[in-house]
């Protein structure tokens, strides 16, 4: 069997996006909606696999909202694609546990993130931590999704999904039960970095907020951050050559490149000899020109949750419309009566 086209990808509700998410990801969905259909939804069921708890819940509620609002604001449109929140489509849990007793243990151990999440204390992280990747398997698998936009750090899971894939449609006599989803590695054409420190990605963890962008940020404090970004001593480079070694001059360039939609290499040329000071006034001026419509879409669409909750809630009907005649073939495959 040919599956068809279908794309499916999701972020997770923890803190604030940031420029990253959406030069890196959001953009990328957005143009997506035009080649194939889509569906986006917010990992709520993945964010409980750290920092769970009542004391959490109402953080959780806000960021899915969050999530949503910045989706749908950076131009993903929920009556085209469906935008949902993982939690309200129970068969991704029902699928995740099946695919529970399909991946072996020796697959999920060899998974990198898991041991950078959960540090030294293995012991302590949740089971559910160590289980995330299968989750992530349901949730592409559950609607038999073929292209996955991911960033680098998603390659490892998307590898498991197909093996999990693979492994179902062996063990349970359907060779073309699932398909095998494609990676569409996102971000890697701008990888957005910290704005202190060139090294380490733009991230919603970084403990200082001075060094992203966040979608939430109004016009003055894109600004201000944006001139108070670390540089070098140096002008700008005149070449691409010159850009070895000056991380934060290449990431500066980068960010301004993609928000321009120009090429990288004019760009160059347009700032090459000038000082940071110029360029930073010219980046900050783009940037909240470009994302300022973004942010105030987002304010608005977050005045009022309860329209948030109906385009979940929207969502959530659809996709459950493509899932459970999916989940409903697996459990009588599995021999579980419906
Ligand atoms: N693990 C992904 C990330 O952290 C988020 C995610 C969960 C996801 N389920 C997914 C991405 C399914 C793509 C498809 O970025």
């Amino acid at each position: 069997m040919k599956h068809s086209p279908l794309v499916l990808s999701g972020m997770q509700p923890t803190n604030t996006l940031h420029l990253g998410n959406y030069l890196g990801a959001l953009k990328n969905w957005v143009r997506m909606q035009d080649q194939m259909p889509c569906l986006f939804c917010v990992v709520d069921m993945h964010a409980i696999t750290q920092d769970a708890g009542y004391a959490h819940a109402a953080d959780l509620t806000r960021s899915t909202r969050e999530v949503a609002a910045a989706y749908i604001a950076a131009g993903v449109d929920p009556k085209r694609t469906p935008i949902f929140n993982q939690g309200q489509v129970p068969e991704h849990g029902e699928l995740a546990w099946v695919l529970n007793c399909v991946a072996r243990l020796g697959w999920l151990d060899r998974m990198t993130q898991f041991k950078e999440k959960s540090g030294k204390h293995k012991e302590r992280a949740s089971v559910g931590l160590y289980t995330y990747p299968v989750l992530m398997a349901a949730d592409i698998l559950v609607y038999r999704a073929t292209h996955v936009p991911v960033g680098e750090d998603q390659k490892q899971h998307l590898e498991l999904a197909r093996d999990i894939a693979a492994k179902f449609n062996n063990d349970f006599g359907a060779p073309d039960f699932f398909p095998q989803p494609e990676p569409v590695i996102t971000g890697t054409a701008t990888r957005v970095m910290s704005l202190r420190d060139g090294a380490k990605k733009m991230s919603k963890t970084d403990e200082s907020d001075a060094s992203r962008i966040n979608l939430t940020d109004d016009a003055d404090a894109i600004a201000n951050k944006i001139k108070r970004a670390k540089t070098d001593p140096l002008p700008l480079p005149a070449s691409k050559e010159e850009l070895k070694d000056r991380p934060e001059a290449e990431n500066l360039l980068n960010i301004y490149a993609a928000l321009a939609g120009q090429d990288r290499d004019a760009v160059i040329a347009q700032f090459a000899g000038q000082q940071f000071s110029g360029f930073k006034t010219a980046l900050a001026d783009l940037t909240v020109s470009k994302l300022g419509p973004i942010t105030a879409e987002m304010r608005r669409l977050l005045a009022d949750p309860a329209e948030i909750d109906r385009i979940l809630k929207n969502g959530a009907d659809k996709a459950r419309a493509i899932a459970t005649p999916i989940m409903d073939e697996v459990k009588k495959r599995v021999g579980f009566i419906i």
